[in-house]
């Protein structure tokens, strides 16, 4: 059973309309309220009518705050995850005993900092095991030590869909003095998200997955007392006061930020995205997190269900119900080549790390699970 709610999203995305979408951790579908933000802003644009684009990013920033539990003034824009995690990286002051610890097959938007750091600073990086792609704080706890200056984590991998403790490692990270910065891209949108209870310092995201939004409409989240704390590492224009009409604007013999949160803003965000992404949050929203958190682990609970009763395959995703997401990976043969006879059949999901990579959001149905484990069950045979 659906609710009218879920019933008029599916109704109103062109996406669902022509076909079965379970594939949120790569990207999302199209849902009618993004293709009505599209026309209207083309319709301002038409007008010349730029007037609102203040207020586009002051909403966005406070809706995404409300999702991760942040205030408007802890969150900045950035294009992707990636913009994210490098003013994390290099926003750290580090020496030669430092190191920085990553969880191995994370995803590269920030195993790649910190491999860049090594290859440019010779700062050493130390990799974290998994426990059969179960990242887990004891194995964190392995590498972190006092010369630890940054701890990098997704909440959810991307691989596997393995849910991190962020909390107990960011505690660990912090017993060491490190930073923490987490990637909450496969998260953000789709499970209850908390800076302040995880107590991290850092987050980043992006918004073209669970959160329903647009690509290159990104935030990084920076934890109030690090705001005065750390000092931009590279230069933008949008965290200075833009002085007045009558003069040459900025300043151009001393670059002086601002003191708060816009002085990280090192790019030039665009109000079209924003404007689209924030009509994707909304859809979260209204639903309530907690609501669509639900959904998603019961969707995948009974997922997971159907895909055992397939026949004796190996999951990549752990099953233990506190390392669950929405991201549920299973070793079939030929994986790739059901992906693409999936799709030919209007069933949209991922080949990934050996496996099929399954990622329903709260729209998607019981249903929708059953054609596509009806359609697998066709194809193995
Ligand atoms: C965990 C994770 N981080 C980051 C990204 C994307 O990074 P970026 O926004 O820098 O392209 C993805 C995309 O699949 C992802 O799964």
């Amino acid at each position: 059973m659906v609710d009218n709610f879920i019933q008029r999203i599916r109704e109103e995305s062109p996406t669902l309309q022509k076909m079965i979408f379970l594939n949120h951790a790569s990207r999302c579908p199209l849902h009618g309220k993004t293709q009505e933000a599209i026309k209207k802003y083309s319709e301002h644009w038409g007008d010349f009518d730029f007037e609102g684009s203040n207020d586009v990013f002051k909403e966005s920033r406070s809706k995404f705050g409300k999702l991760i539990n942040a205030t408007e003034d802890e969150i900045v824009f950035t294009p992707d995850v990636t913009a994210g995690s490098r003013l994390a990286a290099n926003m750290v002051n580090y020496d030669k005993k430092s190191n920085i610890v990553c969880y191995w097959n994370d995803y590269v938007a920030l195993v790649y900092q910190a491999l860049f750091l090594k290859k440019t600073k010779n700062i050493e990086y130390r990799p974290v095991a998994d426990r059969k792609n179960c990242v887990v704080a004891e194995e964190f706890a392995n590498k972190i030590d006092k010369n630890t200056k940054l701890v990098m984590l997704s909440h959810v991998q991307w691989l596997s869909g393995c849910k991190a403790d962020v909390k107990e490692i960011a505690k660990i990270a912090h017993e060491n003095e490190a930073y923490v910065v987490v990637d909450s891209i496969q998260s953000s949108g789709a499970l209850v998200n908390d800076v302040k209870d995880w107590n991290i310092d850092f987050l980043t995201c992006g918004t073209a997955k669970w959160l329903l939004g647009a690509n290159q409409a990104g935030y990084f989240y920076v934890k109030k007392e690090h705001i005065e704390e750390f000092e931009p590492p590279f230069a933008g224009y949008h965290g200075v006061d833009s002085g007045s009409h009558d003069q040459p604007y900025w300043n151009v013999s001393n670059l002086a930020y601002v003191e708060d949160i816009l002085k990280f803003m090192d790019t030039n965000p665009s109000d079209f995205l924003y404007y689209i992404s924030s009509r994707g949050m909304e859809l979260i929203l209204e639903y309530g997190i907690e609501n669509v958190e639900k959904r998603i682990l019961k969707l995948t609970d009974y997922l997971v269900q159907e895909l055992q009763n397939l026949g004796d395959y190996e999951f990549i995703s752990p099953l233990e119900k506190e390392h669950r997401s929405g991201v549920v990976n299973i070793r079939l043969p030929d994986n790739i080549e059901l992906v693409k006879k999936l799709k030919n059949e209007n069933i949209i999901i991922s080949s990934r790390y050996g496996g099929i990579r399954i990622s329903p959001h709260f729209y998607n149905t019981e249903e929708d699970i059953d054609t596509l484990v009806r359609k697998l069950k066709l194809f193995l045979t």
